[in-house]
């Protein structure tokens, strides 16, 4: 069943982080739908600009649609990620979507206030709830690429006021983290320094960590054995996703893992089976291997057994 964004997240805050998982096709939804299930845990289901351009929005909300009906216990959410002003409001009039994400975050302060509160607006005028972007995290967007030296931490005060501002329901913090397999040039952990003070700033209201990817290593290493040259990669460390919930970190977007969980399954696959061309197979271990990843996730969240 699909349910709002906010149902989610009162239920969550300051006990446990909902995961958000990305979703491109067919695949990745029976696998998500499957592991969640499996985990007994709500989640929510991000589409980004890319995944709706890669084959056909309405293909992606017809896949959902599907999914929700074989797994009618499934309880998630349906998000834009990384909207621009634009797609968000085609998400809101379109009536599928329980929440969007503006990402004004490479805009100016006051531009990116004026942007959010445009959308902020339009959404709560649909009753859909808004994630908004303060800081700036490195890696790769679908179209921007931040180096890591241009990032910047979110500023405890500025959040206080875009929040006051802008209106919206919850705020993506950098914090640390950054998109893609290569995070943390320095050491790896969360700065919860700064996330201690956004949330002593905004007390009860929900944060967002993005790049929240694990890139685990002997996921990375299976690829590096079946012929990928993946080189230097490190992720978030999976046990401060909890800390981070305590401190108001509810929901932790994950994206790039299930990229490696599909990779890891088709490389093995057919360097095993060099004369099989059927996708089918390999599609059908990657759905069994991505629901074993959500699970497991959903338990490091803490999200799991709270259906
Ligand atoms: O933050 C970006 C997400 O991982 C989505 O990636 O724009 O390539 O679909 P994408
Ligand atoms: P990862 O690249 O760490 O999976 O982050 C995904 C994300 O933040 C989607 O918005
Ligand atoms: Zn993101």
């Amino acid at each position: 069943m699909i349910v709002t964004t906010a149902q989610l997240f009162k239920h969550a805050y300051g006990k446990y982080a909902v995961g958000a998982y990305n979703i491109n096709n067919a695949e990745q939804a029976m696998g998500l739908f499957k592991g969640a299930i499996q985990s007994q845990a709500p989640f929510i289901i991000q589409i980004s600009k890319g995944a709706r351009k890669y084959t056909d929005k309405r293909m992606l909300e017809a896949v959902i649609r599907a999914a929700a009906e074989i797994f009618p216990d499934a309880i998630f959410a349906v998000h834009l990620d990384h909207g621009d002003e634009e797609t968000c409001y085609d998400c809101i009039n379109s009536g599928f979507y329980s929440s969007v994400m503006i990402d004004a975050s490479h805009d100016p302060f006051d531009e990116n206030v004026a942007i959010t509160k445009r959308v902020t607006d339009a959404a709560h005028a649909k009753g859909i709830s808004v994630e908004a972007e303060l800081g700036m995290l490195g890696g790769v967007e679908e179209d921007i690429k931040v180096e890591e030296g241009n990032a910047c931490l979110t500023d405890p005060a500025e959040a206080e006021k875009f929040v006051k501002l802008t209106g919206c329901d919850s705020l993506a913090c950098a914090i640390g983290t950054s998109h893609g397999a290569f995070k943390f040039k320095g050491k790896q952990s969360l700065h919860f320094d700064v996330l201690q003070k956004i949330k002593s700033r905004l007390p009860g209201f929900p944060l967002v960590m993005h790049g929240s990817s694990s890139v685990p290593k002997d996921e990375v290493d299976r690829i590096n054995a079946a012929g990928g040259q993946i080189a230097g990669s490190m992720g978030v460390d999976p046990n401060e996703y909890l800390p981070a919930a305590k401190l108001g970190v509810t929901k932790v977007n994950i994206d790039t893992d299930g990229r490696l969980v599909w990779t890891r399954v088709h490389r093995e696959f057919f360097r095993d089976k060099p004369g099989d061309f059927d996708f089918r197979p390999p599609g059908k271990i990657f759905i069994e291997e991505y629901a074993k990843f959500i699970a497991g996730r959903n338990v490091l969240l803490g999200s799991a057994n709270q259906l």
